[in-house]
Order: C-alpha cells, then sequence, then structure tokens
C-alpha cells in the first residue's frame, strides 16, 4: 500500500521524505542513511527519515548559533509577529497535520489528532502575543543609583520531543524559546517526525534560517551530541524519567539550565458523593482512553470510595467497552492504536501480569484480539482492574496505555496518604461535590496539577510541570516562558559618577 493511499493524497503529499531542516535547508543526514516511519494501525510504512547523528548535530547548532545574534536582536514585537504569522499558517494547514499525525501515532483523528493540530496553532498565537512581557524591574536603591533588570535570551537551545503529542509539545517549546529570543535545534521523536517536521516547514517560511532547526534520529545517536554540546545553552526535554535522568546528569557537566516533563502516575480520587454519570465520564476523560492513555497526565490510579465502589466500576466499565476502536484516520473511532510494537509489548506485558496477580479482578478489556481487523495494528482495548493494591507494580509504574487500576478506600487520610506515595507528581483529580474538601484534597495532593471535577488537557498559559520525578520547571505560560527560556541579568549604575575632568 502506497503512504497517498493510507494517509488522504493532501496529507501525503505533505510529508517530507527523507529530509530535516538545518540552517533553512532541507537536508539528508551527514551519513545518508535513513530510518523507516510506520503506521502503528497498519504495521506498513508511510516514509523515512534522515538517520541523524553527531555531525548533523554539530551542523544544526551551529547554524542555530550564527542565526542567535541577528534574531536576539530583533524587537520582541517583531518577534511575535513572526509567531503570528506561523500560527496563521497552522491553522490553514490543520487538517493536512492533524491527518500526518494520526497517520504516524495511531491517535484518532475526530478524538484527538484534530485537537491536538489546532492547539499547536494556538500555542503559536498565545506565545505571539507575550514578546512585550518580556520585562524587566528597576530596583529602589536611591538617587544616586540606577539599577534594573533584563530577560535576556540564553542561545541555543537544545529540545528533545517525544511522541505521544509530537506537535503540541514541538509548539510548546519553539514557541516560548523564539518568542525570548532564542534560536533552537529541535529532535524529533523517531516514530512520529513528519507532524514535527511540517511545522519546521511552517516557521521556516516565516523565521530566518538558522533560527528552526529540526534533527530526525534515534535518541542515543541524535538526542544525546544534542544534550551534550559545547554551544548548547539550555536543555527542554520531554518523555521518559529514564532519559530526562540522563539529560539532567549532562547538564550538570556545563551547568546548563533544563526543563524536564516527564512521567506520571496520577490519581483520580473519587468521593461518595459523586456516584454520578458526569463523574464517570470525568474518569474516562482523565485517564485519556481516547488515546490509548499514552498521556503523562493520565489519572490512572482510581481511588474509589468503598460505598460506590462496584456500582460505579459498572457504569464505568459500559462507558469504557463502548468506546469505538479503529482505524485511526476513520472518523467513527474514538480509539486508536498504541505508538510502536515495543509499547505494545510493554503494555500488554502489565496486562499479562494483572490477570495472573492473585486478588486483582479484571472489570474490562484484557489482551487485545489475536485475530481479527484489530490484530493489524498496535491496538489495545481500555483494561480495568479492580481491587488492586497501590503497592503492585501495576499501581506504580507508569505503563502508557489503557490499563486502569482501582483501588477501594474507606478513610480520606488513607485515599490521600495512597494519592502521594508515588515518586512521580504530575497531575491529580478530585470529584466531589464538597468543594471545601475537594480543595482541601487538591492543596494536599503533591502534584503540579490538580483538576477538580473535571479531567481535561492543558490550555496556552497554565503553568504545567511536575512535582517529584516527574519533572522540573513549567511550561505552557508566561511565567514559564521567564523562567524557562530567559536569564535576567541586573545592571546597577551609579548617576553620581563624577564629571570627566
Ligand atoms: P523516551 O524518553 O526514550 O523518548 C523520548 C524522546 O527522547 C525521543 O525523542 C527519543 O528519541 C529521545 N531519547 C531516547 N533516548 C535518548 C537518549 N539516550 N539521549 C537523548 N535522547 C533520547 O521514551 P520512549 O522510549 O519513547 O517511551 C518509554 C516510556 O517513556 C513510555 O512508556 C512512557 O512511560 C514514558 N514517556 C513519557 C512521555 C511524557 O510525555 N512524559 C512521553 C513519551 C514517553
Ligand atoms: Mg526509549
Amino acid at each position: 500500500m502506497s503512504a497517498a493511499q493510507q494517509i488522504a493524497p493532501e496529507a501525503a503529499a505533505a510529508i517530507r521524505q527523507g529530509v530535516m531542516l538545518i540552517g533553512g535547508q532541507w537536508v539528508a543526514a551527514a551519513s545518508g542513511e535513513t530510518l523507516a516511519v510506520e503506521n502503528p494501525a497498519k504495521r506498513l510504512p508511510i516514509g523515512h527519515i534522515p538517520r541523524g547523528g553527531a555531525e548533523d548535530v554539530a551542523r544544526a547548532v551551529a547554524a542555530a548559533k550564527a542565526a542567535f545574534p541577528a534574531w536576539s536582536a530583533v524587537a520582541p514585537r517583531d518577534r511575535g509577529r513572526i509567531l503570528s504569522r506561523i500560527a496563521e499558517a497552522l491553522d490553514a494547514r490543520a487538517e493536512e497535520l492533524a491527518r500526518i499525525v494520526a497517520t504516524e501515532t495511531g491517535n484518532a483523528l475526530r478524538t484527538q489528532a484534530r485537537g491536538e493540530a489546532k492547539l499547536a496553532a494556538d500555542i503559536f498565537r498565545y506565545f505571539s502575543g507575550l514578546a512585550s512581557e518580556l520585562k524587566g524591574e528597576t530596583l529602589p536603591l536611591g538617587e544616586h543609583v540606577l539599577s534594573y533588570t533584563r530577560r535576556e535570551p540564553l542561545g541555543v537551545v537544545g529540545a528533545i520531543v517525544p511522541w505521544n503529542a509530537p506537535v503540541l509539545l514541538t509548539s510548546l517549546k519553539i514557541a516560548p524559546a523564539l518568542c525570548a529570543g532564542n534560536t533552537i535545534v529541535l529532535k524529533a521523536a523517531e516514530d512520529a517526525p513528519f507532524g514535527v517536521l511540517l511545522i519546521a516547514e511552517v516557521c521556516n517560511e516565516f523565521a530566518p534560517p538558522g533560527v528552526v532547526n529540526v534533527l530526525t534520529g534515534l535518541g542515543p545517536e541524535c538526542g544525546q551530541p544534542l544534550a551534550q554540546h559545547p554551544d548548547i545553552a539550555k536543555l527542554s526535554f520531554t518523555g521518559s524519567t529514564a532519559v530526562g535522568k540522563l539529560i539532567m546528569g549532562w547538564a550538570a557537566e556545563r551547568i546548563v539550565p533544563v526543563s524536564l516533563e516527564l512521567g506520571g502516575k496520577s490519581p483520580c480520587i473519587v468521593y461518595p458523593d459523586a456516584d454520578a454519570d458526569w463523574v464517570v465520564d470525568g474518569v474516562v476523560s482523565a485517564m485519556r482512553f481516547t488515546r490509548q492513555s499514552q498521556s503523562c497526565t493520565a489519572g490512572s490510579r482510581l481511588f474509589l470510595h468503598r460505598k460506590i465502589f462496584d456500582g460505579f466500576l459498572d457504569r464505568l466499565s459500559a462507558k469504557v467497552s463502548a468506546l469505538k476502536i479503529g482505524d485511526p484516520l476513520d472518523e467513527a473511532s474514538d480509539v486508536g492504536t498504541i505508538i510502536n510494537k515495543k509499547q505494545f509489548d510493554k503494555v500488554c506485558g502489565y496486562i499479562g501480569e494483572g490477570l495472573k496477580q492473585p486478588g486483582a479482578k479484571l472489570v474490562t478489556g484484557g489482551l487485545p484480539p489475536s485475530s481479527g481487523p484489530l490484530s493489524e495494528g498496535y491496538f489495545t482495548v481500555p483494561t480495568i482492574f479492580a481491587e488492586t493494591s497501590n503497592d503492585w507494580r501495576l499501581a506504580r509504574e507508569e505503563i502508557f496505555g489503557p490499563v486502569l487500576v482501582a483501588i477501594p478506600w474507606d478513610d480520606e487520610e488513607d485515599a490521600i496518604r495512597m494519592a502521594n506515595d508515588s515518586h512521580y507528581g504530575l497531575a491529580g483529580y478530585v470529584f466531589t461535590h464538597d468543594i471545601g474538601r475537594a480543595l482541601r484534597a487538591a492543596h494536599r495532593i503533591q502534584a503540579g496539577w490538580v483538576q477538580v471535577n473535571q479531567g481535561l488537557g492543558q490550555v496556552p498559559g497554565h503553568s504545567y510541570g511536575g512535582y517529584k520525578q516527574s519533572g522540573i520547571g513549567r511550561e505552557f505560560s508566561l511565567e514559564g516562558m521567564l523562567d524557562s527560556f530567559t536569564q535576567r541579568k541586573n545592571v546597577t549604575v551609579n548617576l553620581n559618577a563624577p564629571p570627566a575632568s
């Protein structure tokens, strides 16, 4: 099957095969090697990308370094104007982008990929308006002194993004980095590069050459030399905690500031007064079942009060099993596929472990079908285990697949203790009609983002990031941009210096 047949012609035509963006030029890897990219719903190749390595990293960083002086000198409002043009152009190409993302990631077009493509444009639009906010302060040190601060860009940002929300996360690195006057070298994830390359193409239409460089390749071959390059002034990484630790170690060697957005195992606490259909919907949404739960904010540990435990799970299970799993490009599909074989095997491994765990009760789902149309791709089935213990591997490790564990509680103190008994701390969800109780719980949950009575996704403007091993730094917001992509300089002037004689 050709790429065109699989993707829909307008998106297939937009895919750039075998090239990446360095210094405004579309180039192959120096080695000439390529990597195949697969459609996980069909397990068939949709194209190939350069297998970038250290030499390509060196070229891209040199291009970004050369572009930095002029770009940082562009008046902030004019940088904002460029970001705004990028946002408009991305809006115009949102459907193409959505189709590419659905095809390469397996995320369903209607429920996921379209929203992600629109959000990518919105992120550029949001940051385009913030250039005037790169302000400093004056210090009141007396009439004889002028002491003020400036927000200066850092230089060349090195960014590495994963595959689960590739165009959203790419926009979230490029837009604030550029707004603040930095240039960037970003490595796309090897499983989901084509949407990112489309964003690179749009950026390259409006930003000067070298301001945005996008590399493709494998983590250890391309990501590591980028993270270790001496001319990178700032590292911004989204992905696994394991790789995040490596990045932080490399950053430490050169005292380079680092932002990390890592994994999660987020709690979702349902109080006994919240036994209602809208709460069931909120839990489905918090668990990101329609993204195959490949989300760092998935509310993957469900703490249900014992009084409502069985009835709530019955309704949740009915809701979840009614989700339509199928071809991500089919408008009827609610749920698509897992990204690749490695992740598919990992998710199935956890489900297999749950099935064998004495005491665990399978409420819905289980191992994926081994025959029929769903067995053609990396489709998994939304799965819920009940009566799990918060100590099991299933309840401690980030599965990054649609496996929800439901844990009963009687006492609120116990629920909060279990919720916080995790080395992660990214998100949390609380469902109850009692607002005082909800907010007390929200304040006690050790996580960077707690939602009450809803389980939605991030919006531009919202400082987002992790506690504990879920990461450091915040993105998505004005403060995130100022903290992550600028450095503060103080200038102190003595106004009483004697006149020249
Ligand atoms: P990963 O952390 O290995 O990959 C993320 C990015 O890092 C990719 O661009 C990859 O090429 C790059 N990378 C990998 N190894 C690297 C290295 N040694 N040096 C520099 N860059 C490197 O994540 P992976 O293997 O795709 O997924 C494994 C697990 O990570 C998932 O099951 C999930 O638990 C977690 N994860 C969390 C994400 C989040 O949004 N916080 C996103 C993706 C994965
Ligand atoms: Mg990996």
